[in-house]
C-alpha cells in the first residue's frame, strides 16, 4: 500500500501576533511536530483528549490553516505552500465530514442544492446531469427523491450526517477526513453511519482519517491508530497491536478509561491522572511526564522521539515497555 498522505514535522501555532498596544500574544502550539503517513485505502484512526490538536491537524493537512512549519505531501506532491489557485484541484480530492452537520450545512439551501454545490463549484456536468448525479448520491446514502427538495432543519441528526456524507463523496475524493462524525448522534444511529462509511470506502477506494475520542468505536473501523497528546503523536500502530500491546503510558491510561462492558474484566492500567496541560505552556522534555507514573529525570531532560519499537509500532517514550508501578493495585 502506498502512502496517500505524508506529514513531516507538521506544526500549526496560533497567536504570537500582537502590536504595541496589546504586546506580543502568547503562542499556542496546537500541532507541534507531527510526522505520520496515511496509506492509500486505509482508515487511520486519530484519538486523544479534547484540545490535543486533532481538528487542527486535520484542518492544516487540507490547508484550511496555513502550516507554521513542516511539510505536507499529498499523493507525492508537496502541497505545504502550494498557491490557492493550484490547491483547488487538490482540495477536490480531500473532503471533510464534521461532527455537527447542521453547522456545516447552509440551512437555506435544499438538500439537492447542497449536494449539487460541490459539483457546481468544480464545474462538473450540466445542470441536468448534476441532477442525476445528486439523485444517485442521495439514494446511495439512504435518502429518497422525496427528500431532495427539503431543508436541513427538516431532518434528524443521522439524516443530516447522510447529507454531509453525500456532499463529501460527490467529487469522488481520495481522502475523507471524518472529524467526530458520529459523536453527536444517537447510539442507535451511530452504527448505521459507520457501516455506511465502511461500505463507501470499499466501493470507492476511499482513504479515511477518522478522528474521535471514542476508543471503542475507532477500534472497529481503523486499520491503524495514532494517539495524539498535546500536539504530537505519542504512539501509532496497527489496530490490534495498539489495543493488545499499548506501549505508551498515555495510551494505556486512555484504554483504561474506556467503560468496560464486563465489570469483572481486568483493566489494562491505572486510569489517567491530572489534567492535560495547556498548549500555551507545554512542559519541557516529555510533554506527558507530569501525568506519567513512569517519569524520571531523563523524561524531564529529553523529549522522546517517535521511534519504531518493532513491526512498525511507533512509540515516543523513554520506557516503552515498562509496566506502570501502580498496575494491579486496587484503588
Ligand atoms: N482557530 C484557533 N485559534 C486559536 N486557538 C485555536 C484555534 N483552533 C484551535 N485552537 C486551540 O488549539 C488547541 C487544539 O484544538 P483542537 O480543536 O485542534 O483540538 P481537538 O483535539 O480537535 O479537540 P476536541 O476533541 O475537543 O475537538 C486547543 O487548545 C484550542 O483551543
Ligand atoms: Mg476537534
Amino acid at each position: 500500500m502506498s502512502d496517500l498522505v505524508e506529514l513531516i514535522d507538521l506544526k500549526r501555532y496560533f497567536g504570537g501576533g500582537g502590536n504595541r498596544f496589546t504586546g506580543v500574544q502568547p503562542v499556542l502550539r496546537a500541532v507541534d511536530g507531527v510526522s505520520l503517513t496515511i496509506r492509500r485505502g486505509e482508515t487511520l484512526g486519530l484519538v486523544g483528549e479534547s484540545g490535543c490538536g486533532k481538528s487542527t491537524l486535520a484542518r492544516t493537512l487540507i490547508r484550511l490553516y496555513r502550516p507554521t512549519g513542516g511539510r505536507i505531501l499529498f499523493d507525492g506532491q508537496d502541497i505545504t505552500t502550494l498557491p490557492d489557485r493550484d490547491m483547488q484541484a487538490v482540495r477536490r480530492r480531500m473532503q471533510m465530514i464534521f461532527q455537527d452537520p447542521y453547522a456545516s450545512l447552509n440551512g437555506r439551501m435544499s438538500v439537492a442544492d447542497l449536494v449539487a454545490e460541490p459539483l457546481e463549484i468544480a464545474g462538473i456536468g450540466t445542470r441536468a446531469s448534476r441532477r442525476d448525479t445528486v439523485a444517485g448520491l442521495l439514494e446511495r446514502v439512504g435518502l429518497g427523491p422525496e427528500h431532495a427538495g427539503r431543508y436541513p432543519h427538516e431532518f434528524s441528526g443521522g439524516q443530516r450526517q447522510r447529507i454531509g456524507i453525500a456532499r463529501a463523496i460527490a467529487l469522488d475524493p481520495d481522502l475523507v477526513i471524518c472529524d467526530e462524525p458520529i459523536s453527536a448522534l444517537d447510539v442507535s444511529i451511530q452504527a448505521q453511519v459507520v457501516n455506511m462509511l465502511e461500505d463507501l470506502q470499499a466501493e470507492r477506494g476511499l482513504t479515511y482519517l477518522f478522528i474521535t475520542h471514542d476508543l471503542s468505536m475507532v477500534r472497529h473501523i481503523s486499520t491503524r491508530i495514532g494517539v495524539m497528546y498535546l500536539g504530537r503523536i505519542v504512539e501509532l500502530a496497527a489496530n490490534a497491536q495498539l489495543y493488545e500491546r499499548p506501549r505508551h503510558p498515555y495510551t494505556r491510561a486512555l484504554l483504561a478509561s474506556i467503560p468496560v462492558a464486563d465489570p469483572g474484566a481486568r483493566r489494562p492500567a491505572t486510569p489517567m491522572r491530572g489534567e492535560i496541560p495547556s498548549p500555551l505552556n507545554i512542559p519541557s522534555g516529555c510533554r506527558f511526564r507530569g501525568r506519567c507514573p513512569l517519569a524520571t529525570d531523563l523524561c524531564a531532560a529529553q523529549e522522546p522521539a517517535l521511534q519504531d519499537a518493532g513491526d512498525g509500532h511507533l512509540v515516543a517514550c523513554h520506557y516503552p515497555d515498562a509496566t506502570d508501578p501502580q498496575q494491579g493495585e486496587t484503588t
